[in-house]
């Protein structure tokens, strides 16, 4: 014990000084860490759960332009633009018709589809080679003085009790993580809107219904016919918020997004066991202030937007 104490290493560990210290290693703080990193801002991120959870996490699918062409401002697109699909444009479907929407003609943009799971993973490797540090399972996260001009963060690991001492602490840590809390409710406000129905989703390895998205408007509900590559698929159907999934067997949920989607999908689709299968709730919210001192929110701890709501923007 004596000797691990004296170890100059392990003591730089427990107390450590940075310029910008990250909450959370999802896609936002990873992302804010390498755009400050090409910055030359010294940077290190603490993340509760380990890698493998981090990128076991099912995320949505679509990157829009803002986000593809952060990628390349960072030399780290390159594994996107060879596995990611770029789509021109994507449909609507009424039940019966499939409606065309050309995005390329209409903006000039196109969008990817890459799973934000790979952009994570892209991240999270070149972390190391960009002077990026990220100390993973980094328990009990907590901010202090975060409205004064030495604001520090304390969590543990292996035991002991580790304190980074930085100029700036970025909360990037979703909307249940311990960021938010940091700032007083007495000059919070939050705007919330909680959707009376939920996404059921699937996952499966089959072939895409149709090359582009499809976004149905149906009596029953929405529907949403994704994909995660030419060889794997992501599908949703609007449920109902007391719906179980263990009501929602593969078949039934296939012959529900056959009809949801119409008829020309349906006789496309190809149907396989779930992956993953999970209902996710909808949420608006909006967090203000998303700075107070010297504390900065970004990504879900300041704003969620439910899916197909530009959520992949990182805006
Ligand atoms: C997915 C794709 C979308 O366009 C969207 O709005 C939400 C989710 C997806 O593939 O998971």
């Amino acid at each position: 014990m004596g000797m691990m104490d004296a170890n100059p290493y392990r003591l730089e560990r427990l107390f450590m000084k940075t310029q910008v210290a990250i909450i959370g290693a999802g896609p936002a703080g990873l992302l804010l860490g390498h755009l400050l990193r090409a910055e030359g801002i010294e940077t290190v991120i603490v993340e509760r759960a380990t890698p493998d959870y981090v990128l076991g996490r099912i995320r949505a699918g679509v990157l829009e332009r803002t986000m593809t062409d952060l990628m390349d401002q960072l030399g780290l697109g390159g594994r996107m633009h060879a596995e990611g699909l770029p789509h021109d444009g994507f449909h609507l479907a009424d039940g019966e018709r499939l409606i065309r929407i050309d995005v390329a003609a209409l903006t000039g943009k196109q969008v990817m589809v890459y799973g934000q799971t790979e952009i994570t993973r892209d991240l999270m490797e070149a972390a190391p080679e960009r002077g990026l540090e990220i100390i993973y399972d980094a328990g009990d996260v907590a901010l202090h003085d975060v409205d004064s001009d030495a604001p520090y963060l304390t969590y543990s690991k292996d035991g002991a009790t580790h304190r980074i001492d930085a100029q700036f602490l970025c909360g990037c840590d979703g909307f249940h993580g311990p960021s938010r809390k940091a700032i007083p409710a007495s000059v919070a406000t939050a705007y919330e809107k909680v959707y009376p129905f939920g996404w059921l989703g699937i996952l499966a390895d089959v072939p895409p219904c149709n090359h582009e998205l499809i976004y149905a408007n149906h009596e029953r509900g929405f529907a949403l016919a994704s994909m995660r590559s030419e060889t794997r698929s992501r599908y949703y159907v609007q449920v109902a918020l007391d719906e179980k999934v263990e009501d929602w067997s593969d078949e039934r949920l296939w012959d529900e997004l056959a009809i949801r989607l119409g008829p020309e999908a349906a006789a496309q689709m190809v149907r396989g066991p779930a992956l993953e299968k999970s209902i996710a709730p909808l949420r608006s919210f909006v967090f203000e202030p998303m700075r107070y001192g010297r504390l900065m929110l970004a990504g879900d701890s300041a704003h969620i937007v439910p899916p197909t709501g530009a959520n992949p923007h990182y805006s």
